[in-house]
C-alpha cells in the first residue's frame, strides 16, 4: 500500500518549488509563489483521476470524512451507518459533527452487508459510510439502492482502495460524497493529507469553505473575504500538497507493481482448498494493496498468523484482537471515554455498543488475514515469501 516506498527525484522537485519560493500556505500571497499552486494542481489532477467534478484536499482522511459529512448537513443526533471493520477514524468523524455511529456488520467482501444496513435504518439514519477496507469495495449497487430508496446519502470511505473501481468508476466518485486519506501509509501520500471528491457542486463549495473557516475564496484579500458560515481549519498545506502531486502522477505505475505482487501470492495461495479469498463484487477491480484471504476457522486463522510472525513474513494483519480497525477492543468508544461532555443525544445514541455482538462480523474477521503488497519486494521476493506462507499455512490446518 505506501507510495513511500516509491519516493524520490519526482517528489522532491515539487517540493523545492515550494521551498524555493517559500509560500507554505495553500492560499493567498499571490505575488510571491511564482505561479505555484500545488494544492490546486493536485485537487485538478484528482478530478482527472477519479473522473469527477471537484475536489478538495484537507489536512487528513479523518478531516475529509468530517467535512464530507458536514458538507452535506450530517450533524448533531443524526444516525450514520457504518461497517464494523473499518478504522476508529470512520467513527471519530462522526463523532466529531455530533452524530451518531451505528456500526452494523459486514459480509464477505469486508464491508458493509447490504441487509445489516436495510435493519438499522430508523427515522433518523441520514447517511451510510461504506468503508472500501484493504483495496476492495462493498456492494456499491445494492448499498446505492437501498440509500435512495431510503432519500439516504451515500458516503464512500475510500481511504484504504484508492485506485480501485467498481464498473469501471474509480472508488469514491459513486456515492454522494467519496474521501481519501494521503497519509503516510497510504497508496500514494502527502505525509499527512486526505481529500473529498464529489460531482455536487453545493457539496463541493461547503467542504471548500468549511476546511477553511468558512472562507468564501472569493477575490485576493483574505481579509476581506466573507464567511457565509461557521468553519473549522482542514488546510493542507502547499508542503504535503506538492509532495501528493508527484505521488498522484506515479498511481498507475504504483498500482501495476501491487497487482503483480499480488497475483504472485494469490495464485501460490490458491494451491490450498482451504483457502478462500474475500468477495470482490461483479464488476469490481481491486486496487491489490492487500491480499485478503479465509481460513477455516479463528483458531486456524491465529495460529496462522502467529507462524507468519515467528518465521518473518511481516505485514500480514489478523484484525479479530486488533485495537484500530474491528469494534470488538474499542473499548474506549464503547465506554464513551472522552476528555469533553458528550451530548445526551450522542450518548443515548450509542448505548447499543455496551451490549451488542456482531456473530455474522466475527465470522469473517475471525478467518481473515490481510496482507499488505509491498512495492519494493522483487519478484524473487514475492516468490520465496508465497512459498513460505504456503508452507505455514499447511503445517496449520
Ligand atoms: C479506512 C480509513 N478511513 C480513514 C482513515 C483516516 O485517514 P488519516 O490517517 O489520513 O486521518 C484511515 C487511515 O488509516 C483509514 O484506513
Amino acid at each position: 500500500m505506501p507510495g513511500f516506498e516509491l519516493f524520490g527525484d519526482l517528489e522532491k522537485k515539487e517540493v523545492n518549488d515550494v521551498l524555493d519560493n517559500g509560500v507554505l500556505m495553500r492560499y493567498g500571497f499571490d505575488g510571491m509563489r511564482n505561479g505555484h499552486w500545488k494544492a490546486k494542481d493536485m485537487e485538478k489532477a484528482l478530478e482527472i483521476t477519479f473522473k469527477v467534478n471537484h475536489a478538495q484536499l484537507v489536512s487528513s482522511g479523518t478531516a475529509a470524512i468530517s467535512v464530507a459529512l458536514a458538507a452535506a448537513g450530517v450533524g448533531a443526533g443524526d444516525e450514520v451507518i457504518l461497517p464494523t471493520f473499518t478504522f476508529v477514524a470512520s467513527f471519530e468523524a462522526v463523532m466529531m459533527l455530533g452524530a451518531v455511529p451505528i456500526l452494523v456488520d459486514i459480509d464477505d467482501t469486508l464491508t458493509l452487508c447490504p441487509k445489516a444496513v436495510v435493519n438499522a435504518i430508523t427515522p433518523k439514519t441520514k447517511a451510510v459510510m461504506v468503508v472500501h477496507m484493504c483495496g476492495s469495495m462493498g456492494h456499491l449497487d445494492a448499498l446505492q439502492d437501498i440509500c435512495s430508496k431510503h432519500s439516504l446519502l451515500l458516503i464512500e470511505d475510500a481511504c484504504q482502495a484508492i485506485g480501485a473501481t467498481y464498473k469501471s468508476k474509480p472508488l469514491g466518485s459513486i456515492g454522494d460524497l467519496g474521501c481519501f486519506s494521503f497519509d503516510f501509509v497510504k497508496t500514494i501520500t502527502c505525509g499527512e493529507g486526505g481529500a473529498v471528491i464529489t460531482n455536487n457542486k453545493d457539496y463541493y463549495i461547503n467542504s471548500d469553505h468549511y476546511s477553511d473557516h468558512g472562507h468564501d475564496h472569493i477575490g485576493n484579500d483574505r481579509g476581506a473575504e466573507s464567511h457565509p458560515f461557521l468553519g473549522y481549519n482542514f488546510r493542507i498545506s502547499e508542503l504535503h500538497a506538492a509532495v501528493g502531486l508527484a505521488q498522484i502522477k506515479r498511481l498507475p505505475e504504483i498500482l501495476k507493481i501491487q497487482q503483480t505482487n499480488y497475483t504472485i501470492l494469490r495464485d501460490a495461495l490458491s494451491q490450498i482448498p482451504e483457502v478462500t479469498f474475500r468477495t470482490v463484487p461483479e464488476g469490481g477491480e481491486e486496487n491489490y494493496s492487500f491480499l485478503n484471504f479465509f481460513l477455516p476457522d479463528l483458531e486456524t486463522s491465529l495460529k496462522v498468523s502467529n507462524a507468519f510472525k515467528t518465521h518473518g513474513v511481516d505485514a500480514c494483519f489478523q484484525y479479530y484482537n486488533n485495537n484500530w480497525h474491528y469494534i470488538r477492543k474499542w473499548n474506549h468508544l464503547k465506554e464513551l471515554k472522552s476528555l469533553f461532555p458528550i451530548s445526551s443525544e450522542v450518548k443515548t445514541g450509542l448505548e447499543y455498543l455496551k451490549t451488542k455482538q456482531f456473530p455474522q462480523s466475527d465470522h469473517y474477521i475471525g478467518r481473515n488475514i490481510s496482507c499488505l503488497i509491498k512495492l519494493s519486494w522483487s519478484e524473487a521476493e514475492v516468490k520465496a515469501r508465497a512459498s513460505k506462507m504456503v508452507e505455514i499455512i499447511k503445517a496449520s490446518l
